[in-house]
């Protein structure tokens, strides 16, 4: 599958995700529990196959570099914000106030991606070569996202 359009179809299932999380109440516990953990879970996949293979690809090339610094800083910054919501009790009232911005923190770093890093991706790299990325991405996804659904609640430690 071609990376780009992979990741672009966990972009959409994010969002949705977001939507439904700031739904639930303060005293829907269990749904809240389930609804973070899988995000948690589709983000820390999401962000590892791009900060391990569609990210030092790009920055490879001159006209990305600043993108791809400024998309690590984001993803810092949104794991930063998960950890805190791994640790805080989902009925404590600052926890929506926190999943609110995430929720802003997120859609802003998906929407950077979609009109600059992936409109140069697509410009950049041959439809080969996005094929080639995207089976590595796939695999390297399943086993992220494995690990984190049998760990819901370790912390967000990629290596950098
Ligand atoms: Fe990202
Ligand atoms: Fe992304």
């Amino acid at each position: 599958m071609d990376a780009i359009q992979l990741l672009k179809r966990d972009h959409d299932q994010f969002r949705a995700l977001l939507e439904k999380l700031e739904e639930t109440s303060d005293r829907a516990i269990k749904a809240r529990s389930a609804l973070f953990h899988s995000l948690k879970a589709e983000l820390v996949a999401h962000e590892t196959i791009e900060e391990e293979i569609l990210y030092p690809t790009m920055a490879e090339h001159r006209s990305a570099e600043d993108i791809v610094a400024h998309s690590y800083e984001e993803h810092h910054v949104i794991d930063v914000l998960l950890d805190e919501l791994e640790t805080l009790s989902f009925e404590d009232e600052a926890w929506s106030a926190k999943a609110h911005v995430l929720k802003e923190n997120l859609e802003h770093h998906l929407e950077d991606e979609e009109e600059d890093l992936f409109p140069k991706a697509l410009r950049l790299l041959s439809a080969e070569e996005r094929a080639d990325l995207g089976d590595e991405m796939e695999e390297r996804q399943d086993e992220v996202l494995e690990a984190a659904v049998a760990h819901p609640h370790a912390r967000v430690d990629k290596p950098r």
